[in-house]
């Protein structure tokens, strides 16, 4: 008998407890959905290296900024995904896509044949070509007379391809050396300081250096190819691929490219 009692009392209470709680919750009549988690956003993981202005770099507060990553801001908005950055070295930004460190390459990245069969490129996004930065006076005029020079480059970029591939076999321009710099703007100081006689990198990242460094450097054009700039995605993700290139037509059709361009570019 006592047992039984002590187990209606038990019963009671706990069903006591429940209908408090219930009470609770429903107390708040105001967003029941709040009861729900809404499922975690997609993030979308955006591989760059920060050292190539106005395209990235890094701002005054720490983080990545600048047009490539402005540019995928707007298309994560469009993607309804959180958009996470990680900055790392050039030259490991395919290498990271293929392991699934990240999802997507913006970085000034050139479309190249040799790229194309390591990843896959979106629609371009940007037209650039090479540009040569040499001290103010100099004799340097074109890309013909950097022979017999030491020349600076980013590693891993294109320009850094051109100009090697030229020191092992093309003999096009005949340089002395190449000297490649993990950082565009290393390069720049060591031309700034008479390490090197010339660098050789994209024209707008060097229209940028010479701005900053008014007065001791100035950038000629190279009469390189053009380059267009493309983001990249792990070989045979086509499900992100078209997503990104139908944010993109949309970006660059409601006027949101042009207001960017003008932001960061111009
Ligand atoms: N356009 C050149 C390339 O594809 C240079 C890009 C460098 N970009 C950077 N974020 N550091 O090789």
């Amino acid at each position: 008998m006592k047992k039984r009692i002590l187990k209606s009392i038990t019963l009671l209470l706990v069903s006591s407890l429940i209908a408090v709680t219930f009470i609770g919750c429903s107390n708040d009549t105001s967003s029941p959905s709040t009861k729900v988690d809404a499922p975690p956003a997609a993030t979308l993981v955006m591989g760059t290296n920060a050292e190539f202005p106005p395209f990235e770099f890094v701002g005054d507060n720490g983080q990545p900024d600048g047009f490539d990553v402005a540019l995928v801001k707007e298309i994560a908005k469009r993607m309804d995904a959180e958009i996470k950055i990680e900055n790392m070295e050039f030259k490991s930004l395919i290498g990271s896509l293929g392991n699934g460190k990240i999802d997507l390459v913006a970085a000034g990245m050139t479309v190249t044949e040799e790229r194309k069969k390591e990843v896959d490129f979106t629609q371009a996004y940007f037209t650039a070509n090479q540009m040569i930065i040499i001290p103010t006076g100099d004799s340097i005029k074109s890309a013909s007379d950097l022979k017999d020079k030491v020349v600076g480059v980013q590693e891993g970029t294109t320009g850094d391809i051109i100009i090697s591939e030229d020191d092992v076999e093309v003999k096009e321009y005949n340089v002395k050396e190449v000297k490649r710099y993990k950082k565009g703007i290393d390069a720049v100081m060591d031309l700034v300081n008479d390490r090197i006689d010339a660098v050789v990198i994209d024209s707008n990242p060097a229209k940028e250096y010479v701005a900053s460094n008014e007065g001791k450097i100035v950038a000629i054009q190279s009469g390189m190819e053009t380059e267009e700039y493309a983001m990249a995605v792990k070989k045979g993700n086509t499900e992100l691929l078209e997503k990104v290139n139908a944010a993109l037509t949309e970006i660059k059709e409601d006027g949101t490219y042009d207001k960017l361009v003008k932001e960061y570019i111009q």
